[in-house]
């Protein structure tokens, strides 16, 4: 609700009528400017209102931690445009109790489930089923971590057993969320299953070890599970991989702020923020992304396809001067 702190009442009909975010959808170019002048509203904030573009539909969020996740503004944005879901994340991270704020704020159910576990993924489908009345629309997969990072163990001096539990976390995970859905039919036809990706799956990040190869597994299931969902169910499952963002997880990395900073300079259109990596996931949620499915998408102001930027130029010239 951050985002419509200081809205007027016109807005927050809109907001919570779809009837009349219809009716603004059809309002011409012209008269919307006229709107926005007669209602005090700034054009941004026009055109950054809720569509009801979740309205109706069931879903389960997972990797919300505290206000700078990911997942945590997704979850904000599936509410405003609608939907009604579960949080779930690991119980040693619910103990932080932040979660709790985001469930009052969103209506929410939270459901603790360590995503390694299938006894504990069994249970978030049966309670969130309960819970929402029905098979689910969406589901989220934003869990990613590292011991290896965590204790700063350099790449060619990987610790085995963390590196498993790695794969495990990160990605692995993604495969049983589904494998579990699927045997219990919990997703329903024509659902959007995404995970939060990032580039070192492609790309070598010196200091992101052994997550690179998690991404790049998490990348691939979304390719073999999407077919298989796919067929059986019109299920749509892909990968969102995302600038570096200010989270727990990404500053985690050593380096964190050098690399972000570089992204931001190489792209475009500078880092995606959480906030703009929300707004994406909801179009892959909705019914306007029908046909995406099996993909890594990028989200990353350009980063992915630029060689190098004027910005970065201009520093290497610096330098070597
Ligand atoms: P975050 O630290 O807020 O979220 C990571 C979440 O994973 C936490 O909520 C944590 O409790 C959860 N988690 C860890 N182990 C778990 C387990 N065993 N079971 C269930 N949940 C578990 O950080 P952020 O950045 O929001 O991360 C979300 C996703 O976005 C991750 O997959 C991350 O790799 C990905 N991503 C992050 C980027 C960044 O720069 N922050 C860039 C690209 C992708």
């Amino acid at each position: 609700m951050q985002r419509y702190a200081n809205i007027s009442k016109y807005q927050q009909i809109i907001q919570y009528h779809p009837f009349w975010v219809q009716k603004v959808d059809h309002f011409s170019r012209k008269n919307s400017l006229i709107a926005c002048q007669n209602h005090k509203i700034t054009q941004e904030n026009f055109y950054t209102m809720a569509y009801g573009l979740l309205k109706g539909k069931r879903g389960i969020i997972s990797g919300a931690l505290n206000e700078d996740s990911i997942a945590w503004k997704i979850a904000q944005r599936a509410h405003e445009e609608g939907a009604t879901f579960t949080l779930t994340n690991a119980p040693l991270a619910m103990r932080m109790g932040e979660i709790n704020k985001l469930a009052e704020e969103t209506g929410a159910k939270i459901i603790g489930a360590d995503a390694t576990s299938i006894e504990e993924l069994e249970n978030l489908y049966d309670e969130s089923l309960d819970f929402l009345g029905g098979p689910v629309d969406f589901v989220l997969h934003s869990i990613g971590m590292s011991t290896n990072i965590r204790k700063g163990r350099e790449y060619s001096d990987l610790n085995y057993e963390w590196f498993l539990k790695s794969l495990d976390v990160s990605a692995l995970s993604f495969h049983k969320m589904m494998q579990v859905a699927q045997k219990k039919d919990a997703i329903a036809q024509g659902g959007s299953v995404v995970a939060l990706s990032y580039i070192a799956a492609q790309r070598s990040f010196p200091d992101y070890t052994d997550m690179a190869q998690a991404k790049a597994m998490l990348e691939s299931i979304a390719r073999s599970y999407g077919y298989h969902y796919g067929k059986a169910k019109g299920v749509r499952v892909n990968t969102v991989s995302q600038s570096p963002t200010k989270t727990t997880a990404g500053t985690g990395i050593s380096g964190f702020n050098a690399f972000y900073e570089y992204a931001n300079q190489m792209s475009p259109l500078g880092n995606a923020t959480a906030d703009d990596c929300a707004d994406y996931v909801i179009t892959l949620f909705s019914d306007l992304t029908k046909k995406v499915t099996m993909q890594n998408l990028f989200h990353d102001g350009g980063f992915s396809c630029v060689g190098i930027s004027e910005e970065i130029v201009e520093k290497m010239e610096q330098g070597i001067k």
